[in-house]
């Protein structure tokens, strides 16, 4: 039995699976992952998550009640639900990404979609069911008196259920996204809107990761349940229950991104890419391939640039990493063709002989990625909406002296704004323009807004976050 449990979608492992039906195990990606997989090893934690593909199921079915750990795996304590694949591509697909997601960021092109007819009624079942199987493993897992902390829009009636199943246990609810004001999220049918707050407010604390987000959730909870809300007491009193909201941002933990970023590796990308780009300025991106962020609007901004300032042609050079995905769902594969053909664009426009303007890769290099931190002059993160966005983040630690060219939409920007170049992402003219004022941006400008944005970046680490909502808890 279990004192602190956590339960994510995504677990710090995954599985492949060869031809000859060997299993390989890599790290898990994303920012939840690498936030979480830093502290859960440093403390007694079971992780419940659930696989995610054929690997994951294979190396499941071989692990005594799904338990990697027990299998042999060096993964801390984990446990892995084994929910079925229709199942689980109903909730994580059509719900969690396509519905949930596009809600939060208001990604959708509103006369064409969403639709919610007799088919989303059945995905919304199995997202029913996939939220029950977290509850019951956590139920079966938990310890008396325990605390599970449950992550992210796929788990959002989860804490409901498990309050259910054990009514004992402290639980928390952690939203990594930005959360949706009310007159948009009511674009979601009535009674899943109730489902879906309802179900967080299963727990004793709900947290967010800005201002911004709790205060729009609590709106939420107002205006669609008809919840007593004191916003500055941050509760939210709901059927005789009260929830209390928490405010927890989420930073980068400096040494060990620095520890990872000074190895051999790294260098060597480092290298090749200060050969590939010679003694050019870079401007760079790092994000996944994903509609919210913004990619083909910056690319336009990069192409306006270029426009209004030949002066600079042959100067600069785009790096522009946008590694796959989501893959499985349709927007996703048309978005990254649609920063391919932008790109296309732009290199056949401005491209010469002698000079790439733009180098675009759509593969997943971590320590290239790394590699690019370290030597841009500028750092370009436009998202139309973000949770947090720990690429802001990373950047100012990694280079000293990069400007950072922001969106005002992403959470990020309620700590660091003060020290970034902040943009409207719509604004493809006035990302253009701040892209220009980040490249000539005096240096002695560059180090002191770099210092305070890396102190601002690395006040937060994941530790601090994840220990100060356990301390939350025991306070509500
Ligand atoms: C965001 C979400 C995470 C998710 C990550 C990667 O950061 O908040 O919950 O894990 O994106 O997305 P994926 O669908 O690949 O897990």
């Amino acid at each position: 039995m279990n004192a602190v449990l956590v339960a994510s979608n995504r677990g710090p492992v995954s599985f492949t699976l060869s031809e000859d039906g060997g299993l390989t195990m890599r790290r898990g990606g994303g920012g939840l992952v690498s936030g979480l997989s830093g502290v859960t090893k440093d403390m007694d934690v079971l992780w419940v998550c659930a696989a995610l593909s054929d690997g994951d199921r294979s190396a499941v079915r071989l692990a005594p009640g799904g338990r990697l750990d027990h299998a042999g795996y060096d993964t801390g304590a984990l446990r892995m639900l084994d929910i079925p694949p229709s199942t689980f591509h109903r909730a994580y697909n059509a719900i969690a990404n396509s519905t949930l997601w596009f809600v939060n960021h208001l990604l959708y092109d509103t006369p064409n979609s969403p639709q919610f007819g007799r088919r989303f009624r059945r995905e919304w079942e199995s997202f029913q069911s996939y939220n029950a199987a977290f509850a019951l493993a956590l139920a079966e897992e938990a310890g008396p008196g325990a605390r599970a902390m449950i992550q992210d829009y796929h788990l959002t009636l989860a804490p409901a259920m498990l309050r259910g199943e054990r009514p004992d246990i402290r639980i928390a609810h952690f939203s990594h996204t930005p959360w949706a004001p009310p007159e948009y999220f009511s674009l979601l049918p009535d009674e899943v809107a109730v489902e879906v707050l309802a179900g967080i407010l299963g727990a004793d604390h709900a947290g967010f990761l800005t201002e911004r987000w709790a205060t729009a959730f609590m709106d939420c909870c107002e205006a669609m349940l008809g919840a007593e809300v004191d916003r500055p007491g941050h509760t939210v009193t709901y059927e005789d229950r009260t929830t209390r909201i928490g405010v927890h941002g989420l930073g980068v933990d400096g040494d060990t991104l620095w520890a990872r970023a000074l190895e051999p590796d790294v260098e060597s990308h480092m290298a090749a890419l200060r050969h590939q780009v010679g003694d050019c300025r870079l401007i760079v991106r790092i994000d996944r391939t994903e509609l919210s962020k913004n990619i083909v609007r910056g690319l336009l901004a990069y192409r306006e640039f270029l426009a209004a300032h030949p002066e600079w042609h042959g100067r600069v050079v785009h790096l522009a990493f946008a590694y796959p995905s989501r893959h499985d769902l349709p927007e996703y594969r048309e978005y990254t063709a649609a920063v391919q053909r932008c790109a296309k664009e732009i290199e056949d426009e401005f491209g010469t002989e002698d000079w790439d303007p733009l180098i675009l890769n759509v593969n997943d290099d971590y320590p290239r990625s790394l590699a690019a931190y370290r030597l841009a002059d500028v750092l370009l993160v436009n998202p139309i909406r973000d949770g947090m966005n720990l690429v802001a983040k990373e950047g100012p630690v990694l280079s000293p002296r990069c400007a950072l060219v922001l969106s005002r939409e992403a959470g990020a920007a309620a700590e660091l704004g003060g020290d970034a170049l902040l943009v409207n992402p719509y604004d493809v003219g006035g990302t253009a323009e701040a892209l220009y004022d980040a490249l000539v941006m005096p240096e002695h400008e560059r180090l002191a807004r770099g210092g305070r944005l890396r102190a601002a970046s690395t006040a937060l680490p994941p530790s601090a976050w994840f220990t100060d909502q356990l301390t939350a808890l025991e306070l509500t």
